[in-house]
């Protein structure tokens, strides 16, 4: 009996026949070129690490998430759920003695078990970009410009997408000002992170439910409907420790300006990032149209190092996933073109030409031409049919006449021109046989 269940794909997996690794491919190729124009360099770790490397470094709502279990040896493990305690973990390891910064670059399959819904699954790719041992903002907006990049190299551009930003400690300043007490801050920042999808009223009421005092969740909510440069600048205008905390962006904004990227900047106050290791300027990148979730978050975290046993160094980098950008892509008809199979396709008509139909083809195939025939006798109609569905530029054909006067017919397939070209040409890799 057929099994049928039992071997079902796990909910939030997904299979990449190749037309769909195509496009993972396509994804990973401009995000690597990216990558390298900026001088990063590619690392890799491995896919399940100590349960602890998680717990309170990365936040709560990533620690429910995990997939965590006991290995054989009892050691708790946990299958990645995001790189940055990796590279910290790495870091903490060997970074006495590199030169400072550090820019790195990965590309991980990271796991993480969610409600599986539009953008988002039980396992993704994401591209981390990092650059640890510099505290300055220069390199906060180095990083946020690998991200934008990375993006436009897959033809999105100002029009399709947008970067958030904001900083942690700018919010915390606004906090201080507005009397929250210290206590409440993590459940607040939660608040603010949720304020999007939950509204003015479920802020509110959130605000309340951690027992925040009426002025302050009043001013709070105010900001999180309001949460634009000017309204902040101008409701703090008499707080020094605010209008202090603002100068970094500021400084943000004239880099990109002048890279060129300005236009892809806008003021958040509602982004805080949900994960707990951020310590300053914060960003994520969405679609205009805002019909998806995040295509990318990151920001400043410059303790985490510390916090795993490294040498204490600022760092600042994102997560990018394929998931949210592959659907970008397809929306906007942003995809790769279609990758034909084969340069040459090879068509021997009788057994008799088989033989030579194989040097020829490895002659072909040593100087880089990708090269099918059929692995049993078919007709040349049906064996043309398949040459034009697979994509070749070319059919090479070997029939008898062909072995007869030592020549192979070469057949370009869009304009249908046909030559007679000797095998010798082809066998030594030069003249019209290439
Ligand atoms: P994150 O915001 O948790 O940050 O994830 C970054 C991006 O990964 C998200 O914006 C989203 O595109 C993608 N992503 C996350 N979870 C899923 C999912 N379940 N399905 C599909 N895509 C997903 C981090 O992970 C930080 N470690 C980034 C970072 C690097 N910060 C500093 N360096």
């Amino acid at each position: 009996m057929p099994s049928d269940k039992s071997f079902a794909k796990l909910p939030g997996f997904r299979d990449f026949v190749p037309a769909e690794l195509a496009l993972r491919t396509h994804i990973f190729e401009a995000w690597r070129r990216v990558c390298r124009r900026y001088g990063f360099m590619e690392y890799d770790g491995p896919p399940l690490e100590p349960l602890g490397l998680y717990v309170e470094k990365s936040g709560p709502e990533i620690v429910e998430q995990l997939y965590n279990f006991a290995d054989k040896g009892g050691r708790e493990v946990a299958l990645r759920p995001e790189m940055t305690p990796s590279l910290a973990r790495i870091l903490a390891q060997r970074s006495r003695g590199m030169a400072k910064p550090i820019r790195w670059f990965s590309i991980p399959q990271l796991f993480r078990y969610e409600r599986s819904q539009r953008g988002r699954l039980r396992e993704h790719f994401q591209l981390n970009a990092d650059i640890v041992g510099e505290a300055g903002v220069g390199a906060d907006a180095e990083v946020v410009a690998v991200a934008i990049d990375a993006v436009s190299a897959l033809g999105l551009g100002e029009r399709d997408f947008v970067a958030r930003v904001n900083d942690r400690r700018l919010v915390t300043a606004v906090l201080d000002e507005a009397g929250v007490a210290e206590g409440h801050r993590a459940g607040v920042l939660a608040v603010i992170d949720k304020a999007g999808r939950a509204g003015p009223a479920g802020t509110r009421a959130g605000l309340a439910a951690l027992g925040v005092g009426e002025a302050a969740a009043r001013a709070l909510a105010e900001l999180v409907a309001d949460g634009s440069w000017d309204h902040l600048r101008d409701r703090f205008r008499s707080s020094g420790p605010v209008l202090a905390a603002m100068q970094p962006l500021e400084e943000y904004r004239e880099i990109l300006e002048a890279m060129g990227l300005g236009g892809y900047l806008s003021f958040d106050f509602t982004v805080v990032r949900g994960l707990a290791y951020y310590t300053g300027i914060v960003f994520e990148l969405f679609d205009r149209a805002g019909e998806m979730r995040a295509i990318c978050g990151g920001g400043r975290y410059d303790r985490l190092l510390e916090l795993v046993g490294g040498e204490p160094l600022p760092a600042v980098g994102f997560g990018m996933g394929d998931v949210v950008l592959g659907e970008l892509l397809r929306d906007r008809g942003a995809l790769p073109d279609a990758v034909p199979a084969c340069d040459d396709y090879l068509i021997w008509v009788e057994p008799a030409q088989r033989s030579q139909a194989m040097k020829v083809a490895r002659a072909l195939r040593r100087h880089g031409r990708a090269v099918l025939y059929g692995l049993a006798p078919r007709g040349v109609g049906k064996q043309l049919r398949t040459a034009a569905r697979l994509g070749a530029a070319r059919a090479l054909i070997i029939g008898p006449d062909e072995a007869a006067s030592g020549t192979v017919t070469v057949r370009d397939l869009a304009s249908g021109r046909q030559d007679a070209v000797p095998v010798e040409l082809i066998l030594r890799g030069d003249g019209a046989g290439l």
